[in-house]
């Protein structure tokens, strides 16, 4: 592997502290951080987003519970603090001290078209705060206050990406500077991974208990919400993956197909992509090829491959959950590194745009 410029990338991503860890996190964006940590050609970080989940509706008595949950988590997944920066946002006041000039540069409506924008502030329409809007720049700051250019993240967040590439060349422009990077997203092969619920919608926290698999969930819950997945009822694959992918992208009206075949359908193939990422080579397409799918096989087969696959995880939890001070530690080390990149770059940026 070459390194370019014999310099290292700097790669940063985030998770927000509202729940546990699911397999569409794993599957999207956690794999590629513990990979990417033993990469050469990237300095990575990875921190606790807590800044940006206030926007949603959360029980203060939960948030402290919840960021040293996901601490835990990060680090039985294997983000290891010897390759990795390890923080939480909120120990470093910068991000969102750069945020507020960012917002003096950004649209607001270049915000009022965000995705996610439109669907949380639907999801909870009694608290449609400035949080939920300014998110994305919040994002921009946390990924630009550390000069970061590849950011690991699912195919949700890329829109958030470009946001930030469109905040850093305003800035560039504006003062006449060539100081913000464009950063680019770094994707899986699985940059979108399917409810079990509802699988024309994203496996998310905020779709249910039933929609998600937590990566500490126990074999037999692992197996319960698996059986319980919506999938296409006969086993029949009437579309192919990419003729699915296809429709989905198109308005309802131009589909031809109802929701309730395009759900069955994506359904099936999302369980069928499951098993292609965690089982042996050939087991998926055994099933793909023998229709229809014999669901009483496939579905506890790949109960048990997941459950095989972090039964490390769930023992590492397990074992960091009995020294939660450790923990702590650990991010507020990772904060103490991080926090002096990112005071060196708002020193720099208050220098730039006259106020000191
Ligand atoms: P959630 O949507 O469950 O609240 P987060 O917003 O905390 O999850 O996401 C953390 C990371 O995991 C982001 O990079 C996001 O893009 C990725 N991610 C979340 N859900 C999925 C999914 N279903 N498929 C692929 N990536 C996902
Ligand atoms: N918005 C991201 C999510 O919900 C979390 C996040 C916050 C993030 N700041 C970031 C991701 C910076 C990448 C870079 O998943």
């Amino acid at each position: 592997m070459t390194i370019s410029n014999n310099r290292r990338k700097t790669l940063i991503s985030g998770i927000q502290p509202s729940g546990q860890v699911h397999l569409g996190n794993w599957v999207g964006a956690l794999k590629n951080w513990v990979r990417l940590q033993d990469d050469p050609n990237y300095e990575c970080s990875i921190f606790v987003a807590d800044y940006h989940s206030l926007s949603g509706d959360y029980d203060p008595q939960d948030k402290r519970r919840q960021v040293l949950e996901i601490m835990t988590e990060l680090l039985a997944a294997g983000l290891d603090p010897e390759k990795c920066t390890l923080f939480r946002q909120s120990d470093i006041p910068e991000h969102t001290e750069l945020c507020w000039i960012f917002n003096t540069l950004t649209p607001l409506s270049f915000l009022e078209r965000m995705t996610q924008f439109k669907d949380k502030s639907g999801q909870q329409d009694r608290n449609v705060n400035m949080g939920l809007l300014d998110y994305p720049v919040l994002q921009a700051a946390d990924i630009l206050i550390h000069h970061g250019e590849a950011v690991p993240v699912g195919r949700d967040q890329v829109q958030h990406v470009e946001l930030t590439r469109d905040v850093a060349r305003f800035y560039n422009r504006k003062y006449g500077v060539d100081y913000f990077p464009e950063p680019e997203p770094y994707l899986t092969d699985t940059p979108k991974l399917r409810s079990l619920t509802d699988p024309l919608k994203k496996m998310s926290k905020s779709l249910g208990e039933k929609s998600y698999i937590a990566l500490s969930d126990e074999p037999d819950v692992i197996l319960k919400k698996i059986k319980g997945a919506v999938s296409e009822t006969e086993g029949r694959l009437t579309l192919t993956e990419a003729e699915l992918d296809e429709l989905l992208t198109k308005p309802l009206e131009e589909r031809g197909l109802d929701e309730e075949t395009l759900r069955g359908q994506a359904g099936v193939w999302n369980l069928i992509g499951l098993l292609r990422l965690f089982g042996h080579e050939g087991e998926a397409q055994r099933f793909v090829d023998s229709q229809p799918i014999r669901y009483g096989e496939l579905k506890p087969l790949l109960a048990e491959r997941i459950a095989e696959r972090f039964a490390d995880f769930r023992e590492r939890k397990r074992e960091l959950e009995a020294y939660p001070d450790r923990v702590l530690k650990i991010f507020a080390a990772g904060a103490e590194r991080a926090r002096e990149t990112a005071r060196k770059t708002m020193e720099e940026v208050r220098r730039t745009i006259g106020i000191r």
